[in-house]
């Protein structure tokens, strides 16, 4: 058997953890062999469940990236504003890498991520893990087999959910786009990635629009305080209030992903006093928006739209309009449906749950790149920095679209 990939980790929050759970479960595949985290909890945890050494784990990416190469592979888990730089000077150490999207918040450094892999020759794979869903993998492989025709066109809907909107866009990590980037980059790059791998043609112009709509300062309750803890008379009876999201005993991720789960109940009091999930949803410092269009043509004619909102349940829904069929796909709900136009005949797909996260995506993900390494083979990752950049440059042209009111030709 191959010997298993060493790997080091930078950034050991919510997705590093992901990552060094799976290769807890894959010894045979790669093991974890530094991390990098200033948070001591957090990087502990990892630390100790992988049998690390003091030498082995690191205050900063910045201090495990300065000493001789340490592992295989960096798997950077970083936040989004940190992708750059960090993958930046790991390519040039020799890493090869698995690099969480989105790959980075310019256009210009995306463009140099690329070229830093290819002057290195680095396998590297952008965690688009929506391509290796199991139940997209079939959509491709339908459109593949001309199971509906030629495209002609499509429409994906994106719902967030209005809970999960308030934790991560509203209060949480990428409600402001000064400390992550725009809406579109951050939940939705995963989106109009697999639109484009699924049109398989050249995007050539876009349009959108969108904007903050409802978590805003005008639509508190009359009376709503600053923080949830400060005896707003609104708490009580309101949807998003910290104090039932994130100190009772919760069984949501919410809390799981806030750092809650860890914490005495006094210690969760005080975080909500003083931390961001504390905040009131209509009176905080978020600036992205809750819902967002983008219209896209591609080559050949192709064309489609884009919906993401927070007002939705969770998941994700496609329709791909054939000349011969209409195709149909709860992603979440793991159904694909095929309805012939010759006989109206519909033909119903179930997939059996498949455990994980990102309903098994993220598994899949990383069985894709353990394979690529195997093989020393870029060309064997099917989220390359190549193909990231490709379809990365269709969201910040849409964005481009979305701010300046104009369709934008790529
Ligand atoms: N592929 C997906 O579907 C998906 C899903 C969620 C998040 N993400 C992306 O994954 C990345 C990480 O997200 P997350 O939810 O794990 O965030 P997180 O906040 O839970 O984790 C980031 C970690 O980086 C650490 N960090 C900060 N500065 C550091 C430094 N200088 N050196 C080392 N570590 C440092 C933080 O302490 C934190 O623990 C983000 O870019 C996010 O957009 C991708």
């Amino acid at each position: 058997m191959a010997n298993p990939f060493t790997f080091a980790i930078l950034g050991c929050g919510n997705r590093g953890q992901t990552f060094a759970d799976w290769l807890r479960e894959h010894p045979h595949a790669g093991r974890v062999v530094a991390v990098a985290d200033p948070l001591d909890d957090r990087r502990q945890k990892i630390a100790t469940q992988h049998q690390l050494p003091p030498t082995a784990q690191f205050a900063s990416w910045e201090s495990l990236l300065e000493k001789p190469r340490l592992a295989d592979v960096v798997i950077c888990t970083l936040m989004d504003r940190l992708h750059a730089p960090a993958a930046l000077r790991a390519l040039d150490k020799g890493y090869h890498m698995l690099l969480e999207k989105p790959m980075a918040t310019t256009l210009d450094d995306c463009i140099a991520i690329d070229a830093a892999r290819q002057r290195n020759n680095r396998i590297v794979s952008i965690c688009h893990s929506l391509r290796y869903h199991t139940v997209y993998a079939e959509v491709k492989r339908l459109l593949q087999s001309n199971a509906i025709g030629r495209l002609i066109t499509f429409e994906q809907l994106e719902g967030i959910d209005p809970l999960h909107q308030s934790h991560s866009f509203v209060r949480g990590n990428w409600a402001n786009e000064s400390r992550s980037c725009f809406a579109l980059m951050t939940k939705s790059c995963h989106d109009i990635d697999i639109i484009a791998y699924l049109a398989a043609a050249p995007c050539r112009r876009v349009s959108s629009f969108g904007s903050l709509s409802y978590f805003r300062k005008e639509n508190a309750p009359p009376g709503a305080t600053l923080r949830c803890t400060d005896g707003c008379p609104a708490e009580p009876a309101c949807p998003y209030s910290a104090l039932q999201i994130y100190v009772a005993p919760a069984l949501n991720w919410y809390y799981e992903a806030a750092g809650f789960a860890s914490l005495s109940s006094a210690e969760r009091m005080l975080l909500l006093r003083t931390g961001p999930y504390g905040r009131c949803v209509y009176q905080t410092d978020n600036d992205v928006v809750d819902h967002q269009v983008v219209a896209l043509e591609f080559a050949g004619g192709i064309t489609g739209t884009f919906t993401m909102t927070a007002f939705a349940p969770p998941g994700r829904h496609l329709r791909l309009h054939g000349a011969e069929a209409q195709l149909r796909a709860d992603i979440d709900g793991r159904t694909i449906e095929i309805t012939r136009f010759s006989d109206r005949a519909t033909t119903r797909i179930t997939f059996a749950p498949q455990s994980g996260s990102h309903g098994g995506g993220d598994s899949n993900f990383m069985e894709n790149l353990i394979h690529a390494l195997r093989a020393n083979d870029s060309g064997a990752v099917l989220t390359s920095t190549a193909e990231s950049l490709a379809t990365h440059r269709i969201v910040f042209a849409a964005e481009q679209s979305r701010r300046e009111r104009r369709v934008v030709e790529l």
